[in-house]
């Protein structure tokens, strides 16, 4: 029999890095629950910065589970009271109501969709849209349902590299995602303004993307492509707590500035306990149009020393290419504005190494205990 006691007494073996001081002294734990062996809390995080609130989450959720006679354990993450209101942009234009920053994390919110696949880096500017946009319409092609989230709140650009200006839908008080390409899309810069700055907070993202899961009417989909902000925050952090992921691609250039960034993003992923399916070099090298020649622009192998440090594979390869900026910034992704192109087959063998790589994982994954 497991008690409340014990629980508290292993989580007192976890501190705040930036406080010193146990989560359990500093009220963080909330309604906890248990229910025969399995142990359900609240983390009611404050004001601690997206990488504490990782390592936090997933030293509690170790030392919970260490406790003899326990099988399962449910972390769930919170925010200060204040955080309870959902965007007010989305409010604003009448999107949805208010959740609270409680998050259930639970593939019931998307139970129609197979697998849901993050694009990341830890580093800005380095192609996560690029690649998300022609990841989606790759799948798309192989014959897949694909939906795409731009989870970018900070610089939503998926619609405009998607080339869509409609405004998504509402039924029954549910959101009806975008059509574009053949793809469902939704983003924050479908509801607001191109020249209003957001400001956003932790508790506002986790519940922007918490909405996009619960109210947005998705559908059956065979992925659900992700294209994340830059860096190790709070978007990466909600996102891997609010739904189990499938996993993540990272986006990296070929330097070693870039990797330095990716390191700490995978570090992130691998606290959350969310798959890495490897590693894409964008900007991998340039071809002259005129004399064929290759040039390493920012530099070579270090999407390869990455994948082989991190024992995952590396993806794809893709080149420095003008048409693929030029696609993106006209709203039709280079997949489709020249799908002959080897930019385009090197996004569909991407497209088909991220299916094998899930497919290699579930097959992997433990079967659920029974009993
Ligand atoms: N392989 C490529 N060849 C040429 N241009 C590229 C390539 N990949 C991306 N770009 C261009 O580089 C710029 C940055 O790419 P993108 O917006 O996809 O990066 P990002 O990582 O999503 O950036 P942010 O961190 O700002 O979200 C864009 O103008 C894009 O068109
Ligand atoms: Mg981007």
């Amino acid at each position: 029999m497991v008690t409340e006691q014990a629980v508290l007494d292993a989580l007192r073996a976890v501190s705040d890095p930036e406080q010193k001081r146990d989560i359990v002294s500093l009220g963080l734990i909330r309604d906890l629950t248990i229910a025969d062996s399995q142990v359900t809390f609240t983390l009611a995080f404050t004001t601690q910065s997206p990488s504490s609130k990782a390592t936090m989450h997933s030293m509690a959720s170790r030392v919970v589970g260490k406790i003899p006679g326990v099988s399962k354990v449910q972390v769930k993450m919170g925010g200060a009271p204040t955080a309870r209101s959902a965007p007010q942009q989305a409010q604003a234009h009448g999107h949805g109501h208010a959740h609270g920053p409680g998050p259930e994390k639970s593939a019931e919110f998307i139970p129609e969709v197979k697998h849901t696949i993050a694009v990341s880096s830890g580093k800005g500017g380095v192609g996560k849209s690029t690649v998300s946009v022609n990841l989606a319409v790759a799948l798309k092609q192989a014959g897949a349902a694909v939906g795409i989230i731009d989870s970018d709140v900070y610089g939503p650009d998926i619609p405009l590299m998607l080339g869509s200006r409609g405004r998504p839908g509402m039924f029954e008080n549910r959101i009806i995602p975008v059509e574009v390409h053949g793809l469902k899309m939704m983003s924050i810069g479908l509801l607001v303004n191109d020249r209003e700055p957001l400001v956003w907070r932790g508790p506002m993202i986790h519940s922007f993307i918490q909405q996009m899961l619960k109210d947005v009417m998705w559908g059956a989909l065979d992925y659900l492509v992700f294209d994340m902000p830059p860096g190790t925050g709070d978007a990466q952090l909600s996102l891997s707590q609010v739904i189990p992921l499938s996993g993540v691609v990272m986006v990296t250039t070929p330097q070693e500035v870039a990797l330095l960034d990716v390191r700490k993003a995978i570090g992130m992923f691998q606290r959350l306990n969310v798959p890495i399916l490897g590693i894409v070099e964008n900007m991998s090298y340039f071809v002259a149009p005129d004399t064929g020649a290759r040039y390493a622009i920012f530099g070579e192998g270090g999407g390869k020393r990455l994948a082989e440090e991190y024992n995952v594979p590396l993806l794809a390869q893709v080149p420095l290419d003008p048409d693929t900026r030029l696609a993106g910034d006209e709203g039709t992704p280079i997949t489709l504005r020249r799908s002959d192109s080897p930019q385009a087959k090197t996004f569909r063998e991407l497209a088909s190494a991220v299916r094998g790589r899930l497919d290699e994982l579930a097959a992997l994954r433990p079967l659920p205990k029974i009993g």
